[in-house]
């Protein structure tokens, strides 16, 4: 493959996906030179239009350059912490010359005048945790709690590269609505042709128990966006830990989301920011009750019907109207699935998959078993071999289940936990710079979902959004 053209091709899809116009500075017709080019003129002037309804988010005439957020936290001295530390990133891999400077800015990079800091690039491919927290902010463009503004939109960080001129630029940005931005093209995908983000342990992303509200631990939780925020930000897969506690008077109280046996938050809630971001856009969203730690079996390995049955009622309950049933879209094993085209002209825009057969052989209209591609290791070099094999040779022939998930995030061992060797913030950031680079290259034609520990800490999001808009064309 020549990786020229094909990194030509990623900045330009990205910059279109992105709702961005293709930037006029390598585009043949910049400037017209003549006057009977109507057409191409009559080009740029359609483009200026779009250019002044979507502003551009991101550029770049080579390469690429992008926000990420770093996980764990980074201690200064006198006992002070930095947390969510911003992180530029870049890939000149493929370019002639590598820019010489990248910058963090707090606006779209005009100048170098306005950066908050800036860097020398020593190398064609890399990153540099800056001295600047992300802060506590809120999410751009109305989508803080509610439904806001469709489209991409930037939260404050930017970054931009280049020498005397700022040449590529990018920032942090939410997707809430990237299906719907892309759907004249991505329609067309069978679900399992899709790449999709998604997160594991969606629900652990802090305590909301009786006895805690604690927001950042050592070997618990997962993430730390919540539900709403995640999906305002672009995941649709989202890996459910459900269990199960009878102790509670009222029947929905007694579900929660658990990582192993520790309880993090109840499960309703959560329920309800899915159905309030599925009431208010034409997204596509994947949950995946994947794990029933506590509650849910007796100790012979049996399920308990009636403690299933129950988080299957509240599921229909709270979800009901956008479930969209295994039995009326399903299209068989070895199969890639409906298209999201049915899926969204239906108006059927959850699918909830289920981890027991015993189960989904009662209650059909579940999806079956989703693979998880889990290599169980605490190494991050044998996490990213083992996907690399088993992404190549996923979905098996005759799989159930119309998608996958690579599960890139390393499992720490007990051992790990009982002496506080790392955290899953830390296993997180060793993982997910790869995980970035890996879906853009080797996993970039077969993997379907990529689901990550702190996803702010790569790039999964956009760059599932350009390789499924790429996938679509080839169609
Ligand atoms: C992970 O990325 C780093 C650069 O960020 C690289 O040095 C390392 O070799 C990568 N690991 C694997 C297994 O590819």
């Amino acid at each position: 493959m020549n990786m020229g053209v094909s990194w030509y091709a990623v900045g330009f899809l990205a910059a279109s996906v992105l709702g961005a116009t293709i930037t006029l500075s390598f585009m043949p017709w910049r400037t017209p030179s003549t006057d009977t080019d109507i057409k191409s003129s009559r080009i740029m002037r359609t483009l200026k239009r779009v250019s002044a309804e979507k502003q551009v988010l991101e550029k770049s005439a080579c390469g690429r350059v992008w926000v990420t957020v770093h996980s764990p936290e980074i201690r200064l001295g006198a006992g002070g912490k930095l947390l969510d530390a911003i992180e530029l990133n870049w890939d000149f891999s493929s370019c002639s010359t590598i820019p010489t400077r990248i910058g963090l800015f707090d606006d779209r990079p005009s100048s170098w005048n306005n950066a908050l800091a800036t860097y020398f690039i020593g190398s064609r491919e890399g990153h540099v945790v800056t001295s600047i927290s992300l802060g506590i902010g809120t999410l751009p463009a109305g989508w803080e709690s509610s439904p806001g503004l469709k489209g991409p939109h930037c939260l404050w960080p930017w970054v931009g590269a280049g020498e005397s001129q700022i040449q590529s630029y990018n920032c942090l940005k939410i997707q809430p609505t990237w299906m719907e931005d892309n759907a004249a093209r991505i329609n067309r995908l069978r679900i399992g042709d899709l790449a999709l983000p998604g997160t594991h342990n969606a629900g652990a992303w802090r305590f909301d128990t009786e006895i805690s509200t604690v927001a950042r631990d050592s070997f618990v939780l997962c993430q730390d966006r919540s539900i709403w925020a995640q999906l305002v930000h672009g995941i649709r897969y989202f890996d459910f830990r459900i269990a199960y506690y009878d102790v509670y008077p009222r029947e929905e109280d007694r579900y929660w989301l658990n990582h192993n046996l520790i309880r993090v938050r109840p499960l309703v809630p959560l329920l309800r920011e899915i159905k309030a971001f599925l009431d208010s856009t034409k997204e596509v969203i994947f949950l995946d009750a994947h794990h029933f730690p506590v509650g849910f079996y007796q100790q012979n390995g049996a399920p308990i019907r009636s403690v299933h049955n129950g988080l299957i009622r509240l599921v229909q309950r709270e979800l009901g109207p956008h479930l969209a049933l295994a039995t009326q879209f399903g299209t068989g094993a070895g199969t890639r699935g409906p298209t999201l085209q049915s899926l969204v002209d239906a108006d059927k825009r959850l699918l909830f998959s289920y981890v027991d057969n015993s189960i989904v052989a009662d209650n059909p209209w579940l999806w079956p078993i989703l693979p998880h591609l889990w290599a169980n290791t605490n190494d991050p070099n044998r996490l990213l071999q083992y996907l690399d094999r088993a992404i190549s040779t996923s979905p098996q022939p005759s799989a159930r289940s119309p998608m996958f998930s690579a599960m890139a995030q390393t499992t720490p061992t007990v051992l790990d936990i009982l002496f506080l060797r790392g955290s899953l913030r830390e296993n997180a950031d060793a993982v997910n710079r790869n995980v970035t680079a890996r879906l853009t290259t080797r996993w970039r034609n077969q993997a379907n979902i990529v689901s990550t520990d702190f996803f702010l800490g790569n790039d999964v999001i956009d760059v599932s959004i350009a390789i499924s808009t790429e996938r679509a064309n080839w169609l």
